[in-house]
């Protein structure tokens, strides 16, 4: 069709990290190590499309403590490797989660020195990949308003073990470890201006923020995860911005980390779908460029080809899912052209 024509000619030469940059911002995705060593292909569109890598899974508690006295760093140092590959710096994920702490970890924060524990990992995390990764996501979810706490704070194993001082325990470790690393607090829902508990949610992530900056707490960047939501319509407005000028008020730099649409149960054919998703991209990142402390923006994966919503997320229809901006055949979606969009009209 004419429609489709004028696509092919627009996605000729379509580059999301020129695209990026022109506009003052990084472009970049997670990858699991596997993937870049045996997918030439696959590798070659990263290289060609990004300028900033995270681990998608590489850098957490699990991959990295096989157990309490060693560090296994081969996953992770063969993410490192690829981003020397690809010229870009990385954007480390994540030091303090809820998840993906092993078994014995659990057990050595009951019962043994959970601060010497925390200290100990960030520590020799952040050295070892010193000048390599420029931003971590110290903290990563630290919200969860249903844990009903007066301040939000989730009451994760680490909150258990350490009390709310965890988060500053593990951002002057990282602070001490590496001064030159931009440290973020990560966390999903914040994005949409019409779901209730989001608007609340942004709102105790406020106070949190203006709280450790008050007392001195080393924390540069509000990592917004950006995992939206395909069967929702697209509610990234006033609300937003306004959320977004509030952080930066807070001298925060803004960072989206872990981009992608969730097309579950988005109705029609591929056509049609792939129309919702990439007007979702679009309007979320017209919002969030137009905030002048924007620096980063990362999807989570770059083809549809790997993608961690095929196993958590499957269509009933069982059709696969088509989360990210290019298709597992590796060609741009719509997607890619209303990312290359947005990030092209940012200015005032
Ligand atoms: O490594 C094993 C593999 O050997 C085995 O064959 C396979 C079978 O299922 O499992 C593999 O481990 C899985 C790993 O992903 C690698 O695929 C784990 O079971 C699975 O739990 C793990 O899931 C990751 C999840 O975080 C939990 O750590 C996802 O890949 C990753 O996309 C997801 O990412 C999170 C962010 O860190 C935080 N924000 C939410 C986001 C999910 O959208």
């Amino acid at each position: 069709s004419a429609a489709s024509d004028v696509y092919k000619r627009q996605a000729q030469g379509l580059s999301l990290k020129t695209t990026a940059q022109r506009a003052g911002l990084r472009y970049g995705t997670a990858i699991e190590p596997q993937t870049v060593a045996a997918d030439p292909a696959f590798a070659a569109l990263v290289l060609d499309q990004c300028d900033l890598i995270t681990a998608e899974n590489a850098l957490k508690w699990n991959a990295l403590r096989p157990d309490r006295d060693h560090f296994d760093f081969a996953a992770a140092d063969q993410v490192a490797a690829f981003a020397r590959r690809a010229r870009a710096p990385m954007h480390g994920h994540t030091l303090v989660w809820h998840e993906a702490i092993p078994d014995w970890a659990i057990h050595e924060l009951k019962a043994g020195d959970p601060r010497a524990l925390l200290v100990d990992h960030i520590t020799t995390v952040v050295r070892r990949y010193a000048g390599r990764v420029v931003s971590w996501d110290v903290i990563n979810e630290p919200v969860e308003r249903n844990d009903r706490r007066p301040d939000g704070l989730r009451k994760s194993p680490w909150f258990e073990a350490l009390g709310p001082d965890y988060l500053e325990i593990a951002l002057r470790a990282a602070h001490a470890a590496d001064p030159n690393a931009r440290l973020a607090i990560a966390d999903y829902g914040l994005e949409y201006d019409d779901i209730g508990w989001m608007v609340e949610k942004r709102g105790t992530m406020l106070e949190l923020l203006r709280g450790l900056k008050a007392r001195g707490v080393p924390l540069h960047a509000l990592a917004l995860q950006g995992h939206l939501l395909g069967d929702h319509a697209p509610s990234f407005g006033a609300g937003l911005a306004a959320f977004l000028r509030e952080v930066a008020a807070l001298g925060l730099a803004i960072y989206v980390t872990e981009l992608d649409v969730n097309d579950q149960n988005v109705p029609g054919d591929i056509a049609q779908r792939d129309r919702v998703v990439a007007d979702i991209y679009g309007r979320f990142l017209r919002t969030v460029v137009a905030e002048p402390a924007t620096q980063i923006v990362v999807t989570w994966g770059l083809s549809d080809r790997y993608t961690s919503k095929t196993d958590f997320f499957p269509r009933p229809d069982h059709a696969p899912v088509r989360p990210l901006p290019f298709d597992a055949g590796l060609r741009p979606k719509p997607a890619a052209l209303a990312m290359a969009g947005a990030f092209s009209h940012r200015g005032p």
